[in-house]
Formats: structure tokens, sequence, C-alpha cells
């Protein structure tokens, strides 16, 4: 018999609700919000006030969409962190409150797992083009840069992750260095596009094993950009391109080096991305010529499925749905984890 889930994410600046019908997605919905545009970042006060706006409306029309009533809905799945407290609090209660209302099962959802999952999700019942068991995914986010072995749904392991700032952090942040708007990440890649990526080169990390390190190449980007705007004021204004291409090549050749290395290491031949860093044309092209040379089987989540979305809360719901994995009402938000 199958089943209907309802899944709540607001971790941090969209409000999202997907209903899904087992593993095949129905529908799911994303509120962003544009109130933080104007502050350079997301304001955690503002992004909880928003979700308590957005949130019903959202749901309802997540069920609408779905083409479903509400009383078809089978356990609800919320985000239950990491992310912002304020905005974790609004999805957590909102849910609580639907599974009470209606004498539902309630799940929690860790968000990190959720991206990894959101590989699993099927657009319709003949949708086979997913991961097999084990594979090797790279999450990179706003937050997180981790490569993580995947052996089942709810069995991940992470073999190395950042020891500083996130992949994402990087672009943002030598973005802000140049003087791009936030987030920096999307401007990068555009311009990325129009440059050479051999025109500068950029100070690459020596870090053990699996993990990573970002916040020495800020500060190279930093003082490569300071010393030649002695000379030339107007230098990043005539080299833009160049810059972002460049940056975001050491960008992705950190990245890449240790997944390389990992998928040698543990002989894994399926590598996967997630997160928001994902939707990188860069780094898909990347992935796409290592598939090629290394024979490796690749996954590139749908864009829509690697920025933050209620969807990947949804099958991770369905798959902890299945093993009767359930909470409570006391479930109180976490904002940080240890995965
Ligand atoms: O997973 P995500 O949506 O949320 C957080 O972790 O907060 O990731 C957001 C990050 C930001 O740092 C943004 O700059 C980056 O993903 N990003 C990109 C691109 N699109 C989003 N970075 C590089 N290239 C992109 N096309």
């Amino acid at each position: 018999m199958s089943v209907i889930i309802l899944g709540i994410e607001s971790s941090c600046d969209d409000t999202s609700a997907a209903v899904f019908k087992d593993d095949v997605i129905l529908s799911n919905i994303v509120a962003n919000q544009d109130v933080h545009k104007a502050y350079g970042g997301v304001v955690p006060e503002l992004a909880s006030r928003a979700h308590q706006q957005n949130i019903i409306p959202v749901v309802e029309k997540a069920i609408k969409d779905a083409g479903i009533e509400r009383d078809e809905v089978d356990a609800v799945a919320f985000t239950r962190g990491p992310g912002l407290m304020g905005s974790l609090l609004v999805g957590t209660s909102f849910a609580k409150g639907f599974a009470l209302a209606n004498d539902l099962p309630l799940i929690e959802v860790n968000h990190l797992h959720a991206h990894v999952l959101a590989h699993f999700i099927k657009e319709d019942e003949h949708d086979t083009d997913q991961p097999e068991f084990p594979f090797l995914c790279l999450l990179v986010s706003g937050g997180n840069s981790q490569i993580i072995v995947v052996r089942d749904h709810l069995d991940m392991e992470i073999i190395g992750q950042t020891i500083d700032d996130a992949a994402g952090e990087a672009f943002d942040k030598c973005a802000k260095i140049m003087g791009l708007p936030y987030p920096g990440g999307p401007l990068i890649d555009k311009l990325a596009k129009e440059g050479n990526a051999e025109a500068f080169q950029f100070s690459k990390p020596k870090i053990k094993d699996y993990d990573y390190s970002f916040s020495g190449l800020k500060t190279s980007v930093l003082y490569f950009l300071r010393d030649e705007l002695k000379n030339n004021p107007d230098f990043i204004e005539e080299n833009k391109a160049d810059i972002c291409a460049s940056l975001q090549k050491t960008i992705i050749d950190i990245l890449m080096d240790k997944v390389v290395k990992a998928a040698k290491e543990t002989g894994i031949t399926q590598v996967a991305l997630a997160g928001g860093v994902s939707a990188n044309s860069g780094l898909r092209n990347r992935l796409t010529e290592l598939a090629k040379e290394k024979n490796w089987r690749t996954f590139i989540p749908k864009f829509s499925y690697t920025t933050d979305n209620a969807a990947m809360i949804a099958i991770n719901g369905y798959h902890k749905y299945l093993k009767k994995e359930f909470i409570g009402q006391d479930a109180a938000p976490f904002a940080r984890t240890e995965f």
C-alpha cells in the first residue's frame, strides 16, 4: 500500500512544503525570501518572520497541487536541523501542530542527509536514474563541504569535510572581496564563463586525508587583489571574468582532487553531487569530464533539488517511514549537528 508524506523545510531562508506518494514527487512548493537581498546575507530574525507568514499558504498549495486532500496525508517529515534556530522552530512547530491535529506520525529529518537523498526523488514511477549503493556524494553548500560514503538510504558516513570555510562560503566571501553582491557563487559562475581560468594562480591548501580548507584561498585572493589594486585601481573591473574563472577553477580543483582520491582509495565508482554549489556549471562539467576519464557513473541533481527544498525532506521522510523511525512531540530543533 502506498503512503503519502508531507515534507516541511524551513532551515534557512526558503519556506518549502512537498507532497510525495511513496518516493514519487507530487508537489514541491518553495517560497523564497527577497527581504534579505538588501542586507547582503540572511538576517535570521527576518527569516523566521517570513517563514511564519509563508508556511500556511505554502503547505496549502503543496497539498492542492498534489491533488490530494489533507486527510490523505499519512506522515509529516520536517527539517529538525541543522539551520537557523528561529527558522527551524517555525517548520518544527508547524509539523508538530499538523501531526497532532491529524493524528499522524512525525518524522525528523537531518537537512544534510536530505541533500544526499535528493538523488532518490522520482519524477514518476518509471524514473530509475538513481545511484546504487555504495556511492560517494560530494555535498557542497553555503555551510558544508563534505565527502560522504552512502551505503544505504539511512546509512551514511562522512569521510572528509572542511576544517574552516565551506566551498559556498569561499565563493561568497571572494565575491564580496571583489565587490560582487551576495550570494556571489552564481555570479562568479556566470562571469567565469567569459574568462580565462589559467589567467591567475591562487594557492591550494595541503590538508590531510579527505578534508578541505578554504580560508587560505580567501586570504590569497584578498592579498592578490590588494597588491594589484595598488598598481591599477581598475584591476578588478578590467579582469573580472579572468579572476572569476581562475578562482572557480581553483575551488573546483580543491574539491575534485579529494573526490578523485576518495574514489581511488575506496574503489567506489559512482559519484554524486549535492547542495547549492552543485548548481555550479564548472563543477558539473568537471564531474562529467572525470566520469569519462575514470569510467564513473555520476549523478547531478536537478537544479530545483540542489537548493533548499522540501522534496528532499519528504523523500528522506519516506525512507524513515518504511523503517518506522518516528519521533515524539517533544522533539526540539537543533542548530548544529554531528551529521
Ligand atoms: O545549499 P544552499 O542552497 O544553502 C546553504 O547552504 O545555505 O547553498 C547556497 C550556496 C551559496 O554559498 C551560493 O553562493 C552557492 O550555494 N551557489 C553557487 C552557485 N549557486 C549557488 N556557487 C557556485 N556556483 C553556483 N552556480
